[in-house]
């Protein structure tokens, strides 16, 4: 996600959050704005740097987004988020515009998502993800996903599902109750690259369906999150920017309350390398 008004403002900082290499396309970037002019100059900006998809974020909660009156607080705007999104399409020449949205702002019902899904569609978005939590909620309590249906139900663009997804089983339910088209995975993923996989597994009901990876596996790929942090970062700020995610790789396991604490005071790769290679 990166600012629109600080996309336009070229500010060298959104650059970098754009910075992608090949291995990672197709990609989506997502803009953030309730601007409409804004919106639609950083859409463009954002087509003319490859991406493949641009997405409207109207789901952040974060205040320093939501009061200015972007993210989540375009839910209880419908006329705004209908200029916004009009703008963003008519703004990009080749790419998919779609449009992802939390079910409400504080209304529970799922309505405001229905609404603001039927005007993407009317506007001529792609698709659009519905995360099944209010902004109130912010992150807690359990995602709805008979919300995410009743958004499906309204419309005929693709509809992706989120909101606690960390296994085939809860993506099979998510389909089942909401009849969505799509998937998307948030945290569950963190510290867990292999879900996907294993998601996958489970939905075309291939053998060896839950896979997850061994000890090893997690000390490798955390190992190797850490290099490249580093290459991209340099060594301080990245080992401090990759203590919270390496400790995601084994946030399951016995033991993960010690290593926490150990990898919050390492500040060298030596150190932090040395902690993975000992974990379990
Ligand atoms: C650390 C973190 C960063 C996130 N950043 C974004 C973001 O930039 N854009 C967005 O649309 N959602 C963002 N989300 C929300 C997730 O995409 C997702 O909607 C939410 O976590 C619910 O899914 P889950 O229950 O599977 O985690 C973020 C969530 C977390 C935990």
């Amino acid at each position: 996600m990166v600012s629109s008004e600080s996309l336009v403002r070229k500010t060298e900082k959104t650059f970098r959050l754009l910075k992608s290499v090949e291995a990672d396309k197709p990609l989506g970037a997502q803009i953030v704005g309730c601007n409409p002019d804004v919106m639609g100059e950083a859409a463009s900006m954002v087509e003319d740097l490859g991406f493949d998809l641009i997405d409207i974020n109207i789901g952040c909660p974060v205040p320093k987004i939501t009061g200015p009156g972007g993210g989540s607080a375009l839910l209880r705007e419908p006329k705004t988020a209908a200029e916004v999104i009009r703008k963003v399409v008519k703004s990009v020449k080749n790419i998919p515009v779609t449009v992802k949205m939390r079910k409400g702002y504080a209304d529970p019902s799922g309505d405001e998502a229905v609404n603001i899904a039927k005007i993407a569609e009317d506007v001529g978005a792609s698709a659009v993800t519905v995360h099944g939590r209010t902004r109130e909620q912010g992150y807690s309590g359990i995602a709805d996903w008979e919300a995410i249906g009743k958004v499906k139900r309204a419309i005929k663009i693709p509809v992706f599902g989120n909101g606690d997804v960390n296994n085939g089983e809860d993506a099979q339910r998510l389909i089942d109750i909401s009849g969505c088209d799509g998937v998307m995975i948030g945290r569950g993923a963190l510290g867990n690259p292999w879900i996907y996989k294993s998601i996958e597994n489970t939905l075309n009901k291939k053998a060896n369906p839950a896979y997850s990876p061994s000890t090893e596996e997690q000390r490798e790929a955390a190992l190797k999150h850490l290099k490249l942090e580093i290459e991209y970062e340099g060594e301080k700020i990245g080992v401090l920017k990759c203590r919270r995610m390496i400790c995601w790789y084994f946030k399951e396991q016995a033991g993960i309350a010690k290593f926490r604490a150990k990898i919050n005071k390492a500040t060298t790769f030596n150190e932090v390398e040395d902690l993975i290679l000992n974990f379990g």
